[in-house]
């Protein structure tokens, strides 16, 4: 493991809080003083009526927070905000690619969401209906995610960057009654046609009974008159009030789709209470924003980050939040750099693979601006290497600026592990996320489930259950009790590689399993072959993840054809169109090759760890069990081929 970067940053007085025992003190409280503590903390919601248990965990793993409680998400964000002080306040400044920019305040957000609720209710969605969002990065997301909330459905958000397949699978397995999604969206100056998408989609589907549409980039569209209609004529432009439903702690509030080592995506189900009362404290104690921040979580709405962090938290603390649509290049690579000066931007959350790109891009983008608002900045979604997490402080944050650098996944519903800015911040070690908040109990285990000493890697469990953690996967108990459960016994296994260092800070190594992180996106190895086959194009495939000094990780992949045809090249790219619209572009492969046959055990399994390591030029281990040995042949000629 690289921790190049181990000697810690110096504290100085302003950036660092010197003194961590507020930290200490909440750490210990949250396991010592359970109920109290999580009593107190909860009060960030508000409440129609309180919990009668804090925690009921007498069907373990199947943990139940704040039973009893009755609260509406739609409520916290918004109602109470309107009725307080911040009915005037910016919600979100909207920024467009093309610069155009809005400006929605929580008293806007509120009519919106009313308009929007009553309308769903005028289709006949009813408190418990699934409700799949395939929308862009424009307020009307936000708004249906919170009109669904309003009247009790629940929704299920597609990151608009999925394909027809990939959409279609989810509304299946959600069994939603209606999609919401809009012409179009804007990327690197061009128009991704998602309604196009969407029609695709709902021929391999049969629940949805009516589809609205937001007109957004003017793209043309087909309407089906039975189906279809327009955002901005079913929702009208009145105000309308739609009493919010009382919904039950427990009672789901969104399902967000995620990929694991086997089989489809898995829908990670998340309460109303206990995620709400997790997102808002940590986003509280780990970056401690003002009311007057200016907050950017520049990740997309559709993943877990964008839910969490554009969404829920920010809008229950009654942040202003940026939300940004488009590349964070175009039309130059300074975009990033000129928003922050254009909007006094105070914190900035991104990820690491956005932080390696803009930084190839040279100091001149950023030093053209004025970034002397930043005061916070944050990574998510993969570990991130030191010499970008210096370059983020020393050059974006002028090395007054904290890194927050945040572990956590779609499951975990908010940071888990975390530098906590409002508890103290401890030293910084550029790659390490530090410490994990209260009422994150970690550990690290080797095979045999024992704990390793400090400074030996390991896999990384939480041994007690938080707010924040999924309550089941959709339609699939015991997935979730296999999937997370099981690996350790009763403890919620994360699938991450991990070590704690002599300091007790810990370091994420990346995934022990065989999920991808490509540019921070979890996929799943398997969802990529089975679209490869699926093509109908390639009998076998094998795909695997190569270190990328950019993106984290890229996708390669080897199949063996259908058919051996001279045109080698017009094959891939067919491959390739056809996982592009099935799955979406990320999940095309960097690299196809072409191989007669794939190294397999005797038992016909495609042993794809040896495909992986021949092809990175490593030790491909034990190959007693391989049942062909010109396979691996054929794989080391197909890579000296494409050299
Ligand atoms: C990885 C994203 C190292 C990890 C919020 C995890 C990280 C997966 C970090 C979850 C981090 C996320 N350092 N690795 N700060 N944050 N990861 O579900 O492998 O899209 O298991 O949630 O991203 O990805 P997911």
């Amino acid at each position: 493991m690289d921790i190049e970067g181990e000697k810690s940053v110096l504290p100085t007085e302003e950036v660092y809080h010197p003194d961590m025992n507020l930290y200490k003190r909440a750490y210990d409280d949250s396991f010592k003083n359970m109920e109290a503590f999580w009593s107190f903390n909860a009060e960030i919601l508000t409440w129609y009526k309180k919990w009668d248990r804090v925690l009921d965990d007498t069907k373990k793993p199947f943990y139940r927070w704040f039973v009893g409680g009755k609260l509406n998400m739609s409520y916290n964000c918004v109602d109470r905000h309107i009725e307080q002080h911040r009915r005037n306040k910016a919600a979100y400044i909207w920024v467009g690619e093309k610069g155009d920019e809005k400006i929605v305040t929580y008293d806007g957000l509120f009519r919106r969401i009313n308009n929007l609720a009553k309308a769903l209710i005028n289709l006949g969605i009813k408190k418990g209906d699934r409700i799949v969002l395939y929308m862009p990065m424009i307020i009307e997301a936000p708004v249906a995610m919170l009109a669904a909330a309003r009247i009790g459905a629940v929704f299920s958000f597609v990151f608009a960057g999925f394909g027809a397949g990939a959409l279609a699978e989810r509304i299946n397995d959600s069994k939603a009654v209606l999609l919401i999604t809009a012409d179009g969206s804007f990327r690197n100056g061009k128009v991704v046609e998602l309604k196009k998408i969407a029609d695709e989609a709902l021929e391999m589907t049969s629940t949805i009974r009516n589809v609205i549409v937001v007109k957004h980039a003017g793209n043309n569209v087909d309407m089906n008159e039975d189906r279809d209609i327009w955002y901005h004529e079913v929702v009208g432009d009145s105000y309308t009030y739609v009493e919010p439903v009382q919904m039950d702690a427990n009672d789901p509030l969104f399902i967000l789709y995620t990929s694991g080592t086997t089989g489809k995506p898995k829908g990670a189900v998340h309460s109303t209470g206990g995620y709400g009362v997790w997102v808002a404290n940590t986003l509280k104690w780990a970056f401690n924003p003002d009311e007057d921040d200016r907050w950017w979580c520049a990740a997309d709405i559709g993943w877990i980050t964008g839910h969490s962090y554009i969404v829920f938290a920010p809008l229950i603390l009654g942040l202003t939040s940026i939300m940004y649509e488009g590349s964070i290049t175009y039309p130059e690579p300074d975009r990033v750099w000129e928003i922050i000066e254009k909007y006094r931007i105070n914190i900035l959350y991104t990820s690491p693979t956005a932080i390696r790109m803009l930084m190839k891009f040279g100091d001149k983008y950023p030093k053209r601006h004025d970034l002397s608002t930043l005061k916070v900045l944050g990574t998510v979604g993969e570990p991130i290497n030191p010499s970008a997490w210096r370059w983020y402080y020393e050059t974006i944050g002028n090395s007054k600026c904290p890194i927050i650098d945040t572990y956590w996944q779609t499951e975990t519903g908010g940071f888990m592990i975390a530098p906590q800015r409002a508890l103290g911040l401890p030293p910084l070690k550029p790659g390490s996320a530090t410490f994990p908040l209260p009422g994150v109990d970690p550990a690290i285990l080797n095979d045999r489930g024992e704990e390793v000493k400090d400074n030996e890697k390991g896999y990384i469990v939480f041994r007690r259950p938080w707010p924040g953690m999924l309550m089941t996967v959709n339609n699939d108990d015991e997935r979730y009790v296999k999937t997370y459960f099981s690996k350790f016994y009763g403890y919620y296994f994360c699938g991450d590689y991990a070590i704690k260092d002599s300091d007790g800070y810990y370091w994420l190594l990346g995934r022990a399993d065989e999920v991808l992180n490509v540019a921070g996106h979890r996929l799943g190895t398997i969802e990529v072959e089975d679209a490869l086959v699926s093509t109908g194009l390639a009998v076998e495939a094998a795909a695997f993840g190569k270190p990328d000094p950019i993106k984290g990780e890229v996708i390669v992949a080897f199949i063996v054809p259908k058919q051996i045809q001279a045109d080698r090249r017009e094959l891939i790219s067919e491959i390739r169109k056809r996982i592009r619209s099935d799955l979406g572009p990320i999940y095309v492969p960097d690299e196809i090759h072409i191989v007669k046959l794939l190294p397999k055990t005797r038992s016909g399994k495609i042993m794809r760890r040896v495909v992986k390591a021949v092809a990175l030029d490593q030790i491909p281990g034990d190959l007693t069990t391989l049942e062909d040995s010109s396979s691996v042949d054929e794989i080391r000629s197909a890579i000296e081929a494409f050299r």
